[in-house]
């Protein structure tokens, strides 16, 4: 269902409830009297709702039936250990989604911090929630040049890599596959491999420096998913990379080869992760450039995930507006996702926006760091829904804005 305008260009202005529900959901919508006060609305109206007076948006989630956990759909979110230990973020999260990331437990120098010491504490403390409330989890990440421990990164001549990069990749995913089964479905086996060296003539793709790539060449990646393959051929094997989510650009050209060449090759890969951190004014890419994308690696028989999303408000300001644009940018790309046969799951890259790892760096204008905030996520510090919560609802309505 494609939702228009309503009315035209209805600003209703500041204050107004949110209006933007898709046809079938009015059952739902919890009665006005229960709500309480109301949150700022969107600006906008689309036509996917036909009963206004249903279409607010409660504050908090205790009068909230409405959920991202769609039955069959994917839905998922970075999560931390210690955020699951606070009741309303634990509450948010069972009920809203049906797939977590461990947003850094599950990375090497979280679960390895010295060759061979395994500590699997925080990771299991998500993936216990998972189970415990009917969810999937995303393992994230088993080789990855960021977040190593110190002895990862001083490990010199192939043999030493290699040695530690299959031990490690075989005890984590081993401990997964058994502890927890059937509950880790799909690994995030290489992150962010690929990297664009800037020459006279332009981009040009490049495998990223690492020790892996430096001690293993471009075949550690084939590698690690013959690995991982050889440890549980039952879950799913992903490639994980940013600025790769569209057709064109050095980095996205060289990482579809790169695929390619594996799947050409019979490696044991299942699926590309488009992270996706984006902005609402970003054109990289827009809805039909990312099904384009999606396209060609559904060509090559893989699935596709959006893996990390999330909206940051730092060009546009966190204002009723920037609010509009990012709730509008993301209900484009996740009705774009699960438009594709091939799109296996969408995932935000946090839940509340102060938990969000873009509050790190804040918003900046060169040296300059400003007052704005990235507030780049669907749930506001109180848990309550934003415009993009209902966004990314109309999108999983099947109600994509035009
Ligand atoms: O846990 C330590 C804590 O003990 C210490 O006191 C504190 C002091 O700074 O640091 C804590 O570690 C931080 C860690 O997050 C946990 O909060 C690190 O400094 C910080 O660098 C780390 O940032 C993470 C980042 O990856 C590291 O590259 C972000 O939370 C996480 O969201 C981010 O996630 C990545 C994906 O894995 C891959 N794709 C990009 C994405 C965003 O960068």
């Amino acid at each position: 269902m494609k939702c228009s305008l309503w009315n035209g260009v209805g600003a209703v202005g500041f204050g107004a409830s949110a209006l933007f529900a898709c046809a079938g959901d009015e059952d739902t919508a919890p009665p006005q009297t229960e709500v309480g006060a109301l949150e700022p609305g969107p600006l906008l109206s689309y036509g996917c709702r036909q009963d206004e007076t249903k279409q607010s948006t409660p504050r908090g989630l205790a009068n909230a039936p409405k959920t991202l956990r769609a039955a069959d759909r994917q839905v998922g979110a970075a999560v931390s250990a210690a955020g699951l230990e606070d009741p309303a973020y634990a509450q948010t999260v069972a009920e809203q989604f049906n797939q977590l990331t461990p947003e850094n437990e599950m990375k090497w120098e979280s679960i390895e911090p010295e060759p061979g010491v395994f500590d699997f504490s925080r990771a299991d403390t998500i993936v216990a929630f998972a189970r415990d409330n009917g969810m999937h989890v995303r393992g994230h990440t088993l080789v990855w040049h960021s977040q190593l421990p110190a002895w990862v990164e001083a490990l010199t001549g192939a043999d030493a890599v290699r040695e530690a990069m299959t031990r490690h990749i075989q005890m984590v995913m081993a401990h997964f596959r058994d502890t927890f089964p059937g509950t880790v479905v799909v690994w995030d086996v290489v992150n962010e491999a690929m990297n664009v060296m800037q020459g006279p003539m332009g981009g040009v793709p490049i495998y990223r420096d690492s020790v892996f790539s430096r001690e293993l060449g471009e075949g550690f990646i084939a590698e690690a998913f013959q690995i991982a393959h050889d440890t549980d051929p039952d879950v799913l094997l992903f490639y994980n990379d940013f600025g790769v989510e569209g057709v064109n650009g050095a980095k996205s050209t060289g990482t579809f080869d790169m695929v390619s060449g594996l799947v050409a090759a019979g490696v044991p890969i299942d699926g590309i992760g488009f992270q996706m951190h984006t902005a609402p004014t970003d054109q990289g890419p827009n809805s039909a450039d990312f099904a384009a994308n999606s396209a060609r690696y559904s060509a090559l028989g893989l699935q596709v995930e959006i893996t990390e999303m999330d909206v940051s408000l730092c060009s546009t300001g966190s204002n009723v507006l920037g609010q509009e644009l990012q709730r509008f940018r993301y209900n484009s790309i996740v009705s774009s996702c699960f438009g594709s046969p091939a799109c296996r799951s969408v995932t935000l890259w946090g839940i509340t926006d102060p938990s969000s790892w873009l509050n790190s760096n804040g918003c900046t204008q060169g040296t300059l760091v400003l007052d704005t905030k990235p507030a780049p996520l669907a749930f506001d510090e109180a848990y309550a829904r934003k415009p993009a919560w209902w966004g990314i609802y109309d999108a999983l309505a099947g109600c994509q804005y035009q």
